[in-house]
């Protein structure tokens, strides 16, 4: 069989079952899909970091499949999902867009938030996704955010790798050292706590960490970042 990157969201998915929502974002370790207990603390932690309120519109960069988008949909008043990955947008449509409220767009991150129409959305996720972009495109995406998106409160960076954290996962040093600022590597690229923080204060923004129980998932190696003006 042939082998993906683990960055490819393009054509790798198409080789899973339509349904395999989970398997197609990547939330699997060692062939286990994330269970829906974990999914459950996942969606909790978002809603909780991000403050999600019955009147929020929510900008969700890197949606993917629209899997743990549609989750979020009972906790706000509107969703525009936007990823790069053709294939997923279709599922996302498919499944789970409920227009005109609950909405999905074919679209790279830094291309919409610079040319979109900033409208009412007050809230914006990108969940395991600033890793596949480049560090330049990260800062892109985050000044663009602060100077267009003059209503929106809080940004959340979820389930970054975390660079102080990558022995945990690379057991090999060398590897570690060959992947850990390269997009298109396993994991993407890796940052320390420290080097968002510096990141976001560049683009305007103040930025506050929190984790998931080590024991969910990949929360071992990964941490979320809390974005305010
Ligand atoms: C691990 S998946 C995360 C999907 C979703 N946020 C979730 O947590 O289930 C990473 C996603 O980033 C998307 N992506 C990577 N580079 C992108 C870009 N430049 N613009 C938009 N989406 C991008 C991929 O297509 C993929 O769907």
């Amino acid at each position: 069989m042939e082998e993906f990157p683990k960055s490819d969201y393009r054509e790798y998915p198409k080789t899973l079952p339509r349904d395999d929502i989970w398997g197609q974002v990547r939330r699997t370790i060692n062939g286990r899909r994330i269970s829906e207990a974990e999914v459950r603390v996942i969606v909790e932690s978002v809603k909780a970091g991000l403050g999600l309120e019955g009147d929020d519109v929510l900008l969700d960069l890197a949606c993917g499949n629209g899997a743990l988008t549609e989750r979020l949909f009972g906790s706000c008043g509107g969703v525009i999902g936007v990823d790069l990955s053709e294939y997923l947008i279709e599922i996302a449509k498919e499944r789970f867009e409920r227009p005109p409220a609950y909405v999905f767009l074919h679209d790279d991150v830094v291309r919409y938030v610079t040319a979109a129409e900033p409208g009412r959305i007050t809230k914006v996720l990108c969940y395991a996704g600033i890793q596949y972009l480049s560090p330049d495109d990260v800062r892109k995406m985050l000044r663009v955010l602060g100077v267009r998106f003059t209503r929106v409160k809080g940004v959340m960076l979820g389930n970054v790798p975390d660079k102080d954290r990558a022995d945990r996962f690379f057991a090999d040093p060398a590897r570690r050292d060959a992947e850990v600022a390269d997009p298109t590597a396993q994991i993407g690229v890796w940052y320390s706590q420290s080097e968002i923080a510096v990141l976001a204060a560049d683009c305007g923004w103040a930025a506050a960490f929190t984790r998931l129980p080590e024991h969910v998932f990949n929360a071992r190696y990964r941490y979320d970042a809390i974005l305010t003006r």
